[in-house]
């Protein structure tokens, strides 16, 4: 029997329905896409599965698609990252099948990505390329009712367009990511925000004053590292990349290498998408009292499994913090087990960023219902007009108005006539 929904507690639906109420106040470009999907009924009789976060901002995504007809089921995409309170609600209050508890182990969470399969979906919404990558290991049979999938991170855009090169995608991908009204203010203002809240909730420590090594300077790294240094942090960042090492030394940065950072710092955080970017030989040169965290999409950016085998000690002091002894003797201190600190630890990006990132989700949905049949087993990005739309919604909740260019100016701009007077 396919079990209606796994969730910790229903009892906590009433907290998580006040939570998605709030949420969907800062949330008025999805909100716009909704009434209009309301009408239209876009996905009539339609199945979407959805491997996303579970938190606030995507019941509001999920909310808003199940309005226009369509049939939603939902499980986590990340062991740590699911709000109970949420799950609970959606499941009572929203009567979605969701399947996702806080803190699941493996197994739990590969049984919730079979789960939702179950349920034969023609659109699925990842985040991380979880549900492409079990369809197309485990369960081929599904892939020819599928009108496409959509990705919602860095890592998940890797891993598809990393498939299409070897020929091995068998369904169309929208790359939500690559949006501009996406990457640009999810992963800088949203990361940036919400990975110090995380390191401030999981230790309470003052950040001003400290030396805090980013990992990284890409649209994460950046927000994190620009909201650090406002936070009163030294910032030292450390790339692989010349053009982004270059520019984060022009911001204002110290740039080094890994090995002489780990030295110095108070904090780490890494947040490249890359593996072992926080290996071994980093951690045992770290400070005694060190603090290492991670934002990046899978707990592989500080090894922790190098950890785990090495350590002469480990204590839970608070919840999110873990303190283990190194071989030396020193205590270094690893927030959310190595897992996306802004969601372990804290509650992800704030609704007002995330309305971007859905309002993407939302129309990515409806691309693959207009366009069914049309599109190739591509890694493909939604047209830049829908970029200008979703900005354009964004900057008229927030009260923005903007000049627009003149027929004269329009010209201009399209012509090569004009040149030196
Ligand atoms: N925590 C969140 O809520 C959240 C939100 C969005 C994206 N993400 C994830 O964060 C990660 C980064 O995403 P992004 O959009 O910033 O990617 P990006 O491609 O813009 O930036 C990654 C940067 O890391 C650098 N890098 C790679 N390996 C490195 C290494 N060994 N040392 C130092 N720098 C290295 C790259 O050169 C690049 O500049 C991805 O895993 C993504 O899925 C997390």
């Amino acid at each position: 029997m396919v079990k209606k929904y796994d969730v910790k507690d229903l009892s906590l639906a009433k907290e998580g329905k006040l939570k998605i109420e709030w949420a969907a106040q800062q949330m008025p470009v999805l909100k716009n896409i909704k009434d209009r999907f309301a009408k239209e009924k876009t996905f009539k009789e339609l199945t979407i599965a959805a491997c996303l976060h579970i938190t606030s901002e995507t019941a509001n995504l999920l909310i808003a698609l199940k309005v226009a007809g369509a049939n939603i089921v939902c499980n986590a995409s990340n062991p740590l990252s699911t709000q109970d309170s949420v799950a609970a609600s959606l499941v009572k209050d929203f009567n979605i099948p969701t399947f996702a508890i806080k803190g699941e182990d493996s197994k739990t969470y590969y049984r919730h990505l079979n789960a939702v399969l179950d349920y034969n979906p023609q659109i699925t919404m990842d985040d991380g390329a979880d549900l492409v990558h079990m369809l197309h290991t485990k369960r081929q049979a599904q892939i020819k009712d599928i009108l496409g999938s959509s990705e919602e991170t860095t890592t998940g855009v890797i891993r598809l367009k990393a498939m299409e090169q070897e020929k091995a995608l068998k369904l169309p991908v929208i790359a939500v990511n690559d949006s501009d009204t996406k990457h640009l203010f999810d992963n800088r203002y949203g990361t940036g925000q919400s990975t110090i809240d995380g390191v401030i909730r999981a230790t309470n420590l003052l950040l001003a004053g400290k030396t805090l090594v980013v990992a990284g300077y890409g649209w994460c790294s950046k927000g994190i590292a620009m909201r650090a240094k406002g936070m009163g942090s030294n910032v030292i960042v450390t790339e692989v990349d010349n053009v982004k090492a270059l520019e984060a030394a022009m911001d204002g940065f110290k740039v080094m290498k890994m090995k002489d950072a780990a030295k110095i710092g108070d904090i780490f955080i890494s947040a490249t998408g890359d593996k072992h970017v926080i290996d071994l030989p980093a951690m045992k040169l770290m400070k005694d009292g060190a603090v290492a965290a991670n934002s990046g999409h899978f707990d592989i950016e500080i090894d922790m499994t190098g950890l785990e085998k090495i350590k002469k000690g480990k204590k839970r002091i608070r919840e999110s913090l873990d303190e283990y002894i190194m071989p030396s003797g020193k205590k270094l201190y690893v927030l959310g087990e190595g897992r996306l600190v802004n969601l372990a630890a804290a509650e992800g990006h704030p609704a007002e960023v995330m309305d971007m990132s859905f309002a993407n989700q939302a129309l990515a949905a409806e691309y693959f219902v207009k366009n069914k049949g049309k599109l190739e087993n591509k890694v493909y990005v939604l047209p830049k007009k829908l970029d200008q739309e979703v900005a354009k919604l964004k900057l008229k909740a927030m009260g923005i108005s903007i000049d627009i260019l003149t027929p004269e100016q329009k010209r201009y701009l399209s012509s090569w006539n004009e040149g030196t007077k």
